[in-house]
């Protein structure tokens, strides 16, 4: 039988063992804060205190706790997440036809999946004792992001939308996050919410609000795929002085068909494969360095290898993060920093 999130979430993490030797290298600092190394999770894998410790032991620094809201919400029903073949992965355009039954190739590096979650959430009655939890279970040189999103509703202000970003803020700083995340990108909710990061103004104003919550945190923001530079300029411009730094991308949002064009799957985007998140970190990092902006590029999206997170450093970014590439070779941090100590 197919398990929905929640189910899977209680039941992981599946890893016993035994735990690898992770190397240390020289160190290094993140947003200010001193860190082991500049690889990490991303929003994804670090569902619980559970989750997060295991990639903790597993060498993953800089962790992020999955995005929480106000309110619990459930995921979409099952099926959440679905490997791509090989047709899919070449398909061009909106529509990409699921095939059925594809699983994950011999090489992990080379899987890409369909994921349509919903941005699920526990309700911080549970959340916020497990955000204490999971800041506990991290070694020294390790920090804890926690990604956080305001639930858009049809009759709410965009004043009541972006308090509720600064009323998230506030709490999971008490509960001991070091770095707060504000999500303003995903593909699998309503466009209300999940490309607020269009709109540089109102991304502007959720910055600016988020900080006076939680002023002694760094802030990254959250965002999709900024296709024009002339958006990228008008977008980061907007974040200088509000935000420390924007983590790009989300997986851009698809719609998955069946072989007779019908929906296959709910809202849907592809995630772990490609290189679309790198190229729009290089831009993001030119137009930071034209402009002289303060900001930092966290770069997330197909890092399924040591070489393709020493890239996303290369090319500007502040630190490489992985959801996907995670959970199909969880020793990938002790790759990362076997081959590329300096990262
Ligand atoms: C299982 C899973 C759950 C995710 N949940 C979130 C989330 O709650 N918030 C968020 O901002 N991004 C979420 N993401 C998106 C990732 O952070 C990331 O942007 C995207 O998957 C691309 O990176 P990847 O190629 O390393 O998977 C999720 C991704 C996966 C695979």
């Amino acid at each position: 039988m197919e398990l929905g999130f929640e189910e899977n979430a209680a039941l992981g993490p599946d890893f016993e063992g035994p735990w690898p030797a992770v190397p240390q290298g020289p160190g290094n600092s993140f947003l200010g804060l001193p860190v082991r190394s500049r690889f990490g999770l991303a929003a994804g894998l670090g569902v619980d205190s559970r989750w997060i410790g295991t990639f903790a032991r597993l060498g993953y620094d800089i962790l992020t706790y999955k995005t929480v809201r106000l309110h619990p919400r459930r995921a979409h029903p099952a099926p959440n997440w679905l490997f791509l073949d090989a047709a899919a992965e070449a398909a061009v355009g909106e529509d990409v036809p699921l095939g059925a039954g594809a699983t994950l190739p011999a090489d992990p590096a080379q899987a890409t999946a369909a994921g349509s979650f919903g941005m699920p959430s526990a309700a911080p009655e549970a959340w916020r004792p497990d955000i204490a939890r999971a800041r506990a279970a991290l070694a020294p040189g390790q920090v804890l992001v926690v990604s956080i999103v305001a639930t858009a509703e049809a009759a709410q202000t965009p004043d009541a939308f972006v308090a509720e970003f600064s009323e998230l803020a506030a709490m999971v700083r008490e509960a001991g996050a070091q770095a707060v995340e504000a999500n303003l990108s995903c593909p699998n909710v309503p466009a209300a919410e999940g490309e607020v990061y269009r709109d540089a103004a109102l991304a502007r104003r959720i910055a600016r609000a988020v900080k006076r919550a939680a002023p002694d945190l760094p802030l990254l923001i959250k965002t999709g795929l900024v296709e024009t530079d002339a958006a990228m300029t008008e977008l980061l411009r907007a974040l200088d002085g509000a935000a420390d730094a924007v983590t790009m991308i989300n997986a851009p949002a698809r719609r998955f068909v069946d072989a007779g064009g019908a929906p296959a799957f709910g809202p849907g985007s592809a995630r772990g494969g490609g290189s679309i998140a790198l190229g729009c970190v290089r831009r993001a990092a030119a137009a930071i360095a034209r402009d002289r902006l303060s900001l930092a590029v966290v770069g997330v999206g197909g890092v399924s290898t040591p070489a393709r997170a020493a890239a996303m450093l290369e090319a500007g970014a502040a630190a490489a993060l992985v959801a996907s590439p995670a959970a199909w070779n969880p020793a990938l941090a002790v790759e990362v920093k076997a081959t590329h100590p300096w990262i």
